[in-house]
């Protein structure tokens, strides 16, 4: 069930039987000449609400907005800071909490996301230890592309050539997703440069002129996606259930 699609009554019932949530979070950043501006948004919601539906696991709304500065240097890329991106999640997660829901996982589809969500977990438990608020509350970060049949999955489609950005793999997946939004543009190099995205947005298109890091988008396809998504979803319940059940 998604929360979006939901009313207040629906969702109160939802809690007699379960009180755990996934929440997606991704970002809108440049994803290479043929990736997706939604693609690390739309990667986790696609598993999330996959899901839900299978499982009767609530799916939150999608944070749409991620910390992407090192992207901003391409046009539509839109970032939060730091900052506000774990206020934004601080606030998400006290609200839901208020609710009583006390197992919150986060479904994640961006790398540049992980400190601050991190950080955003670190902010909610320190104001309740600090004020002695008691009850269950258990946080997580579970990121898509990280988990085991996935990675396999994409080691054994693309070896090396899925890279660390505008991968095939995250390509494949919003392609299936949304297969009106098909790009035919062909990156070239095949495979992107390597390298590190710890700098500035400036920087980071200098080393990086066409957005791919070390990956070769030109590989996905939206049958391979569809693969990814039944990878992501069993990575993602098997998590789940191992969080919720522990
Ligand atoms: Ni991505």
């Amino acid at each position: 069930m998604r929360l979006q699609h939901a009313t207040w009554q629906e969702v109160e019932a939802y809690l007699q039987r379960s009180t755990g949530i996934i929440l997606p979070i991704g970002s809108t950043e440049q994803h290479g000449p043929n990736g997706l501006l939604g693609t690390d948004a739309i990667c986790p919601e696609t598993i999330a609400w996959a899901l839900g539906e299978r499982h009767d696991v609530l799916v939150g709304p999608t944070q749409n907005l991620g910390m992407a500065q090192h992207h901003l240097a391409f046009p539509g890329t839109i970032s939060l800071r730091p900052s506000t991106l774990v206020a934004v999640l601080r606030d998400t997660i006290l609200s839901l909490a208020r609710h009583g829901f006390t197992h919150l996982f986060f479904l994640n589809g961006h790398g540049g996301n992980i400190a601050s969500v991190n950080a955003a977990f670190a902010e909610v438990l320190a104001e309740r230890s600090l004020q002695r608020q008691g009850g269950q509350l258990e946080l997580t970060l579970h990121n898509w592309f990280a988990g085991r049949r996935g990675r396999e999955l994409a080691e054994s489609l693309y070896g090396d050539a899925e890279g660390g950005h505008a991968t095939p793999s995250e390509v494949s997946l919003s392609w299936f997703a949304c297969p009106a939004a098909v790009k035919t543009a062909i990156p070239s190099p095949h495979v992107a440069p390597k390298g590190s995205a710890r700098c500035d947005a400036d920087e980071f298109r200098r080393r990086f002129p066409d957005g791919r890091m070390g990956s070769a988008p030109s590989l996905a396809s939206v049958e391979h996606g569809e693969r990814f998504l039944e990878a992501g979803v069993e990575d993602a319940w098997e998590a789940y259930r191992a969080f919720t059940e522990a």
